[in-house]
């Protein structure tokens, strides 16, 4: 048995959680390997919408296992309100969630940090969702962060008083209000409630697993674009989002890594700030995020549209090796008469493929190929033959086959080709 992957190809928001959900049911086991409450991903099951925000996607399915791993940051407050919404649709969500002992834990000042950093920034703030994420990512590897092992200890409250207190020496800096108390208080009543949750770690539990014949599927967060090496740095997440941090994110070799899923919508969008090179910051823009209803499914900004960047596609096919790719929002399409595709950029007076090492600075232009749109059609029809064409454009341009066509929200709207 191998591990299969699903991840976004963009920066977030390709639709993972749908198709994450569609494809649960082929698996035993649906584990998230990194980030953290930045993400939302969105199910819509007999037409009821569902946000997660750090529970796997396939917690709506019976008798799977779904396993947050080490590689996440887990804000105790949020996990405890998405098991509570979860709860109201009589799911016993103790019975389908696991917890690696060896996750971080945001604290209350982790997201203030978050928030007074950002506010000292002004015009280069990152637009963080707020979070915490990178304050808790920076304690894990400044290696002083809580797990969730430690919840269970005696000398927890101890740990705690000693970060909170170097958080506070740090927040000195800023000049910036909060008040503390409340969130604390909620904080640890949410910690008290998770101790009844099943922990585990990761290294033998999945691997375990694996070996017991079970079928994994691991769950990417944000996109590829964001990723803290390979994305558009400083504007990006503080995890790897790519395939390699499914390996340190549950503890799983290489070797045991089998299809890689890359997402990509139709078009493409960005929340926060940073680099998007085919954005179109006009009427047309404005029409895709009407109709693709581009609305952050955690923070409900507004999210910054475009067309469809195939360099930058190909590049985060290389970087994750791409086995099988996945078509969204095929629909949102529907409403144009034609759409662009860019191909190539032009960058320093020449055409090139390749995405330049500084994208914030660099003036790149995209080169747009426009191709004629498709009627409305159900996912009991056969592809457009026009959409059909989009799909060979893009198998011939990334050398990848796409195996799904999303064309509506719901989880049965997808055609498997
Ligand atoms: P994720 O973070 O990758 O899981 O994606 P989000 O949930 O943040 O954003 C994707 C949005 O598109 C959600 O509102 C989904 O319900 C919606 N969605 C997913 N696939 C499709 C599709 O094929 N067509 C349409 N119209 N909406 C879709
Ligand atoms: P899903 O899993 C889209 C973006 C934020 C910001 C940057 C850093 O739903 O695809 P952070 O809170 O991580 O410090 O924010 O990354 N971002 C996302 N954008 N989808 C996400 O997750 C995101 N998670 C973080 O908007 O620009
Ligand atoms: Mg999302």
């Amino acid at each position: 048995m191998k591990v299969d992957v699903i991840l976004g190809l963009q920066w977030g928001d390709e639709g993972k959680g749908k198709i994450v959900d569609f494809l649960a049911d082929k698996y035993d086991v649906i584990a998230r390997f990194q980030g953290g409450p930045n993400a939302g991903h969105t199910l819509v099951i007999d037409g009821k919408k569902h946000v997660l925000h750090t529970i796997p996607s396939g917690i709506f399915r019976a008798d799977k296992i779904n396993f947050i791993g080490n590689g996440v940051v887990i804000d105790p407050v949020t996990l405890l309100k998405e098991i509570r919404t979860i709860e109201k649709e009589g799911i016993d969500v103790s019975k389908r969630l696991i917890i690696a002992k060896r996750a971080n834990i945001i604290l209350p000042t982790h997201k203030i940090l978050d928030a007074a950093s950002e506010a000292s920034k002004g015009d280069s703030k990152i637009g963080s969702t707020l979070k915490g994420i990178g304050p808790t990512y920076m304690d894990k590897t400044g290696r002083n962060g809580l797990r969730m092992g430690d919840i269970l200890e005696t000398d927890f409250k101890v740990k705690y008083e000693l970060l909170k207190n170097k958080h506070l020496q740090l927040l000195q800096i800023y000049d910036y209000n909060f008040d503390l108390k409340p969130m604390e208080e909620e904080w640890f009543a949410a910690i008290e409630e998770l101790k009844k949750y099943q922990q585990e770690e990761s290294v033998y539990f999945i691997n375990n697993l694996l070996k017991d014949g079970k079928r994994i599927l691991a769950e990417g967060a944000q996109g590829s674009m964001l990723d803290i090496d390979f994305g558009t740095y400083p504007f990006v997440t503080s995890s790897n989002t790519i395939t390699a941090a499914v390996c340190t994110g549950l503890g799983l070799a290489p070797s045991t890594i089998g299809k890689v899923i890359g997402i990509t919508k139709a078009y493409c969008t960005r929340v926060g700030s940073g680099p998007f090179p085919t954005e179109l910051d006009n009427e047309v823009g404005e029409e895709i995020r009407k109709e693709g209803g581009e609305f952050g499914a955690t923070t409900g900004r507004p999210r910054r549209c475009g067309w469809i960047d195939l360099p930058a596609l190909k590049y985060t096919c290389l970087v994750n090796g791409v086995t099988d790719l996945v078509i969204t929002k095929a629909d949102v399409l529907e409403a144009f008469y034609e759409f662009g595709v860019c191909t190539s950029y032009q960058y320093n007076g020449n055409t090139t493929q390749e995405l330049p090492y500084d994208m914030i600075n660099a003036d790149i232009k995209p080169n747009f190929e426009y191709r004629p749109s498709w009627e409305h059609f159900s996912y009991t029809d056969k592809l457009p033959e026009t959409l059909q064409s989009y799909v060979n454009f893009i198998e011939e341009y990334l050398d990848t086959k796409v195996s799904m066509v999303s064309n509506g929200p719901e989880r049965e709207a997808i055609i498997e080709l």
